[in-house]
């Protein structure tokens, strides 16, 4: 099985959560896009979708499935969304897309994170994958002298800038022990928009597609 269909097989196994006339919080990234796929199928049972980028309301767009401002539906039940690593804690690390800070908006706004993964991005100690942090333009050096204090390396991601007008740094740390810890202490930085840890909020679900079938963690 490829990775590509284990993505899959997690993002369809999600649709089981999708509440008849909900508003549907969605994510960004190739592992999401199979989830709106599989939505666009069932649209008629849906209200619409709430989207974390530009390219999530793109794709919802083209599949004729509504796209609602989070500022008029209020709390959603319901947030589907990939990640680059995830711990069995229900710790992730997002921002691969550079899509994180409308993702940990959506995600705090909705009752139930499910978070849709192949088997090769579950570790035991997050750190591996580059911890993304979107940043003001302005305070791109700054911000990169103090997460250096803090014991990342952080690289200038070229050529990207957010849906919100900003830059990435992709800051590698060797072990990422204490999650809930790093990513409060990111988030005092000033300059910092988001990073991409989400351990304060985390996933509530874990659905994990392997060759031998997706695998359901539930917190
Ligand atoms: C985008 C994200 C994505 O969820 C993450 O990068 C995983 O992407 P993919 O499903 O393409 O592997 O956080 O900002």
């Amino acid at each position: 099985m490829t990775q590509d269909q284990k993505k899959q097989a997690a993002a369809e196994a999600a649709i089981k959560y999708v509440e008849p006339g909900s508003v549907v919080g969605v994510g960004t990234g190739s592992t999401v896009n199979y989830f709106i796929d599989a939505l666009g199928r069932i649209k008629e049972r849906i209200e619409g979708a709430v989207a974390s980028s530009d390219a999530t309301t793109q794709r919802l767009n083209k599949l004729g499935i509504p796209v609602l401002d989070l500022n008029s539906t209020g709390d959603l039940n319901l947030y589907v969304d990939g990640a680059d690593e995830a711990t069995r804690q229900f710790a992730l690390i997002k921002g691969g897309g550079a899509a994180l800070t409308r993702e940990k908006i959506v995600a705090a706004a909705s009752r139930k994170f499910v978070c849709i993964i192949d088997d090769g991005k579950v570790v035991d100690v997050l750190g591996r994958f580059p911890l993304p942090i979107e940043v003001i333009p302005m305070a791109r050096s700054y911000v990169a002298r103090q997460v250096t204090q803090l014991g990342g390396q952080p690289v200038l991601r070229q050529g990207v800038t957010t849906d919100n007008g900003n830059v990435i740094l992709d800051v590698h740390f060797a072990h990422i022990e204490n999650p809930v810890g790093l990513e409060e202490r990111l988030n005092h930085i000033t300059g910092v928009v988001a990073n991409g840890l989400f351990a304060r909020r985390g996933a509530d679900v874990l659905l994990i597609g392997a060759s031998t079938g997706v695998t359901e963690l539930s917190v």
